[in-house]
């Protein structure tokens, strides 16, 4: 009688960010044998997440070797990166190939790993050169910082986006998890979106660096990971002291001589400084920040001199570490082409008189100010908008910013909110 063929993907309880995927005639011989491996710990026990019988085991294994090129160990071609999110995707290929037979179930013993105890070696704050104050003011950063984007907001701005801007570039997400420093089976995004989608952008490379200090005093989740057409491998050779931050020299470098093009969102405490490394290093850059920056002085100049302008979205909600729902308003900013921006259709560019009342007022300096997305086409002083027209794209329209400072417009000396000066090329 014909052996029976099978495709499996097996997974070590202590290594949750890989899994192996592989053949065999017998599938409790093969967990067996995993299992056998001498000098494996005890409690790193290997089980199967999936198994179906196949009708040729070597073809079907060699599609999804060729099809999952980016997420196969560079070094063991057999390891392949794991989240739960691309487990879908490796079943969902398997379940889909012409040769698949039918799902099996195969119930495993129960073997709990042994409990042990270790000896606590946990470093105290002196030994760490921390204060109990350092450590408060990580913790408020934390706060601040872990707003996590959600895959649909990235899916939906990045669709906007000729292919071609993509193709065999090196993207790199400087504040991403492309494992989660707390839950492996996890990943930010972004680490997400560039891994599921390598393919179908045609990426050259992908390097991925997170921050290890805000989730991890201990600096233990420092990991960076790098994804080609011939693999995954983590980064494992790191100077001494390495935070993951992206303004640490090892992240420069990657930025100045390997990346072409910058994708994330950055850490809100953080954000002048980003904007500044990533506008100084002239590559191409995708990035979420807060929806009033191009009011804000510290990012005017970059508006004003063409450096960077809106994205398609802005974006209402992120998810906090614990994967709830939290609102926040940013948007996307890009220095890529945007191909006739929608949102520049809700711009009312009128002449002055027909603009209504109510969107138009002088104030104490008799600097016009307007709302409400109007702008006067006849008038050739400079005025006062506020952020929506710059993201609906106004300097696009023959409009330029005539002032680096944001505009504190006062009213019958109450002050109003800061606007950003413009005028009538
Ligand atoms: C707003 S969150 C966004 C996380 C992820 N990029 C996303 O889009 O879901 C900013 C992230 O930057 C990390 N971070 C904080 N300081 C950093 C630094 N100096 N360098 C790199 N990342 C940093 C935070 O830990 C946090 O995970």
């Amino acid at each position: 009688m014909d052996e029976k063929e099978f495709i499996y993907i097996v997974q070590a309880s202590l290594e949750t960010a890989k899994c192996k995927i592989g053949k065999t005639n017998n599938l409790e011989r093969r967990l067996k044998e995993y299992n056998n491996i001498t000098g494996k710990s005890n409690d790193n026990i290997y089980h199967y997440l999936f198994s179906c019988e196949v009708k040729n085991m070597l073809a079907v294994e060699n599609d999804i070797k060729h099809n999952f090129s980016n997420l196969r160990e560079e070094k063991n071609r057999e390891i392949y990166f794991y989240n739960s999110t691309l487990f879908n995707d490796y079943v969902d290929y398997i379940k889909g190939h012409k040769m698949f037979k039918k799902e099996i179930f195969i119930k495993i013993e129960n073997k709990e790993p042994e409990v042990k105890i270790i000896e606590k070696t946990t470093p105290s704050l002196k030994d760490r050169g921390l204060s109990p104050k350092d450590l408060l003011q990580k913790a408020k950063k934390v706060n601040n910082d872990e707003f996590y984007t959600r895959i649909e907001d990235i899916e939906k701005e990045l669709e906007n986006y000729d292919k071609r801007n993509w193709k065999n570039k090196v993207v790199f997400c400087n504040c991403d998890d492309a494992v989660d420093s707390e839950d492996d089976r996890n990943s930010s995004a972004f680490s997400l979106y560039f891994i599921k989608n390598f393919k179908k952008l045609d990426l050259k490379k992908l390097i991925c660096t997170h921050y290890g200090e805000a989730h991890d005093l201990f600096n233990q989740g420092t990991k960076g990971y790098v994804f080609t057409k011939d693999g995954y491998k983590v980064i494992t050779e790191y100077p001494n002291g390495f935070t993951g931050s992206f303004d640490h020299p090892l992240s420069l470098k990657i930025l100045n001589e390997e990346a072409d093009i910058v994708c994330t969102n950055p850490p809100f405490s953080r954000a002048i400084d980003f904007w500044n490394i990533i506008i100084r290093s002239g590559k191409k850059f995708l990035i979420i920040s807060n929806i009033t920056n191009a009011i804000n002085t510290a990012y005017i100049s970059y508006f004003k001199d063409k450096k960077v302008w809106a994205g398609y979205n802005r974006i209402d909600y992120y998810l906090n570490p614990k994967k709830q729902l939290v609102e926040a308003s940013g948007h996307w900013y890009t220095n890529l082409p945007i191909k006739n921006r929608p949102k520049s259709k809700h711009l009312k560019i009128i002449p002055l008189q027909e603009i209504p009342e109510k969107h138009k007022q002088y104030d104490d300096k008799r600097t016009l100010i307007v709302d409400n997305c109007y702008i006067p086409n006849d008038y050739v002083k400079p005025f006062a908008i506020s952020a929506r027209p710059i993201l609906n794209g106004i300097l696009e329209e023959g409009y330029k910013i005539v002032q680096l400072t944001q505009y504190i417009p006062y009213i019958n000396k109450e002050r109003k909110f800061s606007r950003v000066l413009i005028q009538k090329e």
